[in-house]
């Protein structure tokens, strides 16, 4: 840069740096202080310019302006970086005799040494560690396996209680390691808008957290209203850091850090004892999931002196709560009947407070488990609630039994069409055999055909294929490839599909007929036949043809195909009003094979090395997964490794070598990803 130059842009690399000042600064009032210190438009307003003046003088940018927690940047993938100190597990238990053999133990082993503990919640979410050199924030990564984790700073960047920078003092090197959580209210909220969107709502506020962290794009990352809570410092020089836990994460809550104040010095066993009684109850009114507590020693300097054990320290330990468990009436039972027929009772109950949500019904899953839960008439129902936000039944209150009480008789006909059930043996559920009279087993089929992860025709919502139904002029999933324009014009309680919408549908019926095989298989809706089971069958069979032919025995052969899932697959293509079904869909021009009729594995001509314990697979399981996708297996790490798949605690020579000869380490996951075709 010349002088001249220099002098021009110093105004505003000025101002740029006053917004980013000021920025910062209402952020850190608003997250950790709760303090609006101007209006949101006035916010927004200085958020923009500095916006602008990023755009207009690039050179001028800071990689962390608070621009950054807007979002913005995509993250192509997530690069695996190695942790520089390994993420360590606690030791952990639900029973309070344990604790208090952990306190006696590490009394013991102190040998009078005078120390104290700390308490402290042990919050759902997502393990991360951040790394901050010179009081700026470089890296932020997942534990993955606690050796290898995903390097996800630029979405980390967009929570707002991570500081970019710190303030004060702070040491030069270090990590601060915390979990990042998805409070109740927002998660609430993002779920509503996925259901109101079409979209799977998330089973817990943790895979939501999980799953916000892996967003590609981190402006949408930046929407999810993340939290990070603070647990942990460390560093490569422990003397640059206070030698009590307590006093360093005081000393972070100071450089910014948001470190939740419910953390208590304990002198002893009974402050431990009370803190985790106290937190049993109160977790509830918190605005985050917490599934215990977390015990450490606090003074540093002993730390060394207890140690590690396998893949823990042993001065700390983690108390679990046990699933909250209220008692509820059973007011009624509903029956569902879904589009395969499959029937299955749901619990209507008088509603009650559990976890931080309202439950008003629970499912009751199938005949076989309400006899087993021995469910009467009146009976109150012990509903639990984990780490999962779904309720579960998981008994009856039996000090609130009826004298008396009558055992709940089961649906014998369809609730929706009247015709008797039917119950196969070895089977648990029981099921309407009515599929081509019996209207949400029409509807239901029609709506999962067209859903995005099977052909994809968005257009068709349920409410068009209703409309399409009572016209008379779609029955079955075939009908839709017959539909022509002049049938659809005027349809709807006001003429609602007119030319445009008309022409939209059959374009999208159209483009579906280019969706590949395997979700052609998933599409047609077979019992059991789930996304992965439609993968798995696709590939192996390679065409509708072998497919069809398949005998029961020959179908149980593939991958995670149960004897169960072989049968009713089989049974569908018996069915000639399926095959016929099947053949106006090839007629219609839809894909009947993949395109790896021809090829061989995904992992052809590659070799792999495996290292560590895996948590889908024993190690025989993966290299004989491997083979099956067209690898190789190898037992050492060279030149000709196309990738290490690294479980956990992998040999730190293995990793080491891949390293050092520029091969990819990945995680099962990514793994798991490759061969099913994400990757
Ligand atoms: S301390 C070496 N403190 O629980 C000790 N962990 O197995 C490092 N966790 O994956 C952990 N809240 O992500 C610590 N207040 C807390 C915690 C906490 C949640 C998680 C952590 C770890 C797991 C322990």
């Amino acid at each position: 840069m010349d002088l001249f130059s220099a002098i021009d842009t110093e105004p505003v690399r000025q101002r740029m740096e006053q917004l980013a000042a000021e920025l910062d600064r209402l952020n850190h009032e608003y997250y950790m202080n709760d303090r609006s210190l101007v209006s949101d438009e006035e916010f927004d307003r200085m958020m923009r310019e500095l916006q602008d003046l990023e755009r207009q003088y690039p050179e001028l940018a800071s990689p962390l302006s608070p621009t950054k927690r807007v979002g913005g940047e995509v993250n192509r993938s997530f690069r695996q970086v190695e942790h520089r100190f390994p993420m360590l597990s606690l030791g952990n238990t639900y029973s309070i005799e344990e604790i208090e053999d952990f306190e006696a133990r590490t009394r013991k082993l102190l040998d009078g040494t005078p120390f104290s503990y700390t308490c402290e919640l042990k919050y759902d979410g997502v393990a991360i560690g951040l790394t901050y050199r010179h009081g700026r924030l470089v890296q932020a990564v997942t534990r993955g396996n606690g050796t290898v984790g995903d390097d996800i700073t630029t979405n980390a960047k967009t929570i707002p209680t991570i500081p970019l920078t710190l303030r004060g003092d702070y040491p030069d090197d270090f990590e601060a390691r915390g979990e990042v959580v998805y409070p109740f209210d927002a998660f609430e909220a993002m779920n509503r808008q996925r259901e109101a969107e079409g979209d799977e709502p998330f089973a817990n506020p943790r895979n939501a957290a999980s799953g916000s962290l892996k967003l590609q794009d981190s402006a949408e990352c930046a929407k999810r209203k993340l939290m990070f809570c603070m647990y942990f410092m460390m560093g490569p020089d422990e003397a640059a850091l206070p030698d009590t836990h307590a006093g360093r994460l005081e000393w972070a809550r100071q450089m910014g850090f948001k470190v939740q104040p419910y953390i208590q010095e304990c002198k002893d066993i009974h402050e431990i004892k009370a803190f985790i009684d106290h937190w049993d109850r109160a977790r509830f009114d918190l605005p985050f999931g917490i599934d215990g507590i977390v015990i450490k020693v606090n003074q540093t300097p002993l730390w060394d002196r207890l140690g590690l054990t396998a893949k823990s320290p042993r001065w700390a330990i983690a108390f679990k709560f046990k699933a909250e468990r209220v008692s509820t009436p059973l007011e009624s039972i509903s029956y569902q009947v879904g589009r395969t027929g499959i029937v299955t009772p749901v619990a209507n109950l008088s509603p009650v407070w559990l976890g931080g949500t309202t439950v008003r019904r629970a499912t009751l899953v199938n005949a076989d488990f309400i006899r087993k839960m021995d469910i009467c008439v009146g009976d109150h129902l012990l509903i639990e609630k984990g780490g999962e936000i779904i309720p579960k039944v998981v008994g009856v209150d039996m000090e609130r039994r009826q004298p008396g009480a009558m055992p709940v008789q089961y649906v014998t006909r369809c609730p929706e069409c009247g015709t008797p059930l039917v119950r196969l043996e070895g089977e648990a559920g029981s099921y309407c055999p009515n599929s081509d009279g019996c209207h949400p087993q029409i509807i239901g089929r029609l709506e999962h055909f067209v859903g995005r992860k099977a052909m994809d025709i968005e257009s068709l919502g349920p409410e068009r294929l209703e409309l399409l139904y009572s016209a008379g002029l779609v029955h079955n999933v075939a009908d839709l490839y017959d539909l022509r324009r002049e049938q659809l014009i005027g349809l709807g309680a006001d003429a609602t599909i007119q030319d445009r919408s008309a022409d939209n549908l059959l374009a999208a019926i159209e483009a579906s007929k280019q969706v590949p095989f395997e979700r052609v298989v998933f599409a047609l809706g077979i019992r059991y036949v789930g996304e992965v089971g439609a993968k798995k069958l696709a590939r192996y069979f390679k065409n509708m043809d072998a497919l069809m032919a398949a005998t029961a025995d020959e179908l149980a052969q593939v991958e995670d195909v149960g004897e169960v899932t072989a049968r009713a697959v089989s049974e569908w293509f018996a069915a000639p009003e399926h095959r016929q079904i099947v053949e106006r869909l090839r007629a219609a021009g839809l894909q009947m094979s993949g395109q790896w009729a021809a090829a061989g594995g995904v992992l052809d001509g590659m070799t792999l090395v495996v290292s560590g314990v895996f948590d889908h697979f024993s190690r025989d399981e993966i290299k004989a997964d491997i083979e099956r996708h067209g690898g190789k297996v190898s037992g050492s790490v060279s030149g000709k490794t196309s990738f290490l798949v690294a479980g956990d605690k992998m040999g730190p020579e293995k990793r080491q070598k891949a390293v050092k000869l520029g091969v990819q380490i990945i995680t099962e996951q990514q793994y798991l990803d490759m061969v099913n075709g994400q990757a």
